[in-house]
């Protein structure tokens, strides 16, 4: 069955608004492990805005399923990566000013710099995937650096409308039949929600999905567990 890690950052941006400690993060993600979450996903940002060092050693201690550290390929956040070591780190770009994760990251520019790191991971066996634009190019970069993983960008997908969706499934469809050619395994993520998750769940080559704001905005009103089981049950009928 196609895989669901879920992503707890927006429980850390609430708990941050406050300086307090509730809602605590962790908490969450014990929950949505519970609930049959099959890894959780947290983004240590430069800025420390939602998910503090702490929650990162934390989850480390107490997940049992597995953690996908999710960082910008900075030397600070490296090394606190391979302190904690994760069993995924998903490299992201990152800006300062951005409300959530923008682009993909530009591997075809920083091929050489990406290779390295990915083997300084890999020395740890800390498995990397690179978040990537459904692009050829970009693929086959990150083939290049090493990486076991491609996370392919769903946003575009996320805010088509119309016809235009049709086109950003068709590139998913094409860039992970790609990917998996070329030899890398594929998540994928990013603006995916209850309504448009079955469409790019049905692409074969797509192993697991990161999923954050919609499943945590849902479980304001719902509950984690339930959010967490509703989210799966999709992927269920997709098999
Ligand atoms: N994957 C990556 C690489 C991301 O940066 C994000 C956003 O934090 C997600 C998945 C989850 O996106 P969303 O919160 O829109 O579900």
């Amino acid at each position: 069955m196609k895989r669901l890690s879920v992503n707890i950052d927006h429980v850390a941006t609430m708990r941050q608004a406050r300086g307090d400690r509730e809602p605590d993060p962790v908490a969450a993600a014990l929950l949505a492990e519970i609930a049959g979450a099959n890894g959780i996903v947290a983004h240590l940002r430069e800025d420390r805005r939602h998910i503090q060092d702490n929650d990162i050693f934390l989850l480390r201690k107490l997940l049992k399923t597995k953690l996908d550290l999710e960082m910008a390929a900075t030397d600070e956040i490296i090394s606190i990566a391979l302190e904690v070591v994760p069993e995924l780190v998903t490299l992201v770009p990152e800006k300062r000013q951005e409300l959530t994760t923008e682009g993909g990251i530009d591997v075809v520019s920083q091929r050489a710099r990406l290779t390295k790191v990915v083997g300084k991971f890999h020395e740890k066996k800390i498995l990397v995937s690179l978040f990537v634009a459904p692009n050829e190019d970009q693929i086959r970069a990150s083939k290049d650096t090493g990486a076991d993983f491609v996370e392919l960008h769903t946003g575009e997908y996320a805010n088509a409308v119309g016809k235009d969706i049709g086109v950003q499934l068709s590139r998913l469809q094409l860039a992970a039949k790609f990917a998996a050619e070329s030899g890398l395994k594929i998540n994928a993520g990013h603006g995916l929600t209850y309504k448009n998750l079955v469409p790019v769940a049905i692409i074969p080559e797509i192993e697991e999905f990161s999923i954050g704001h919609a499943l945590i905005a849902h479980a304001i009103f719902v509950g984690i567990d339930r959010a967490v089981k509703e989210m799966i049950e999709l992927l269920r009928e997709v098999k």
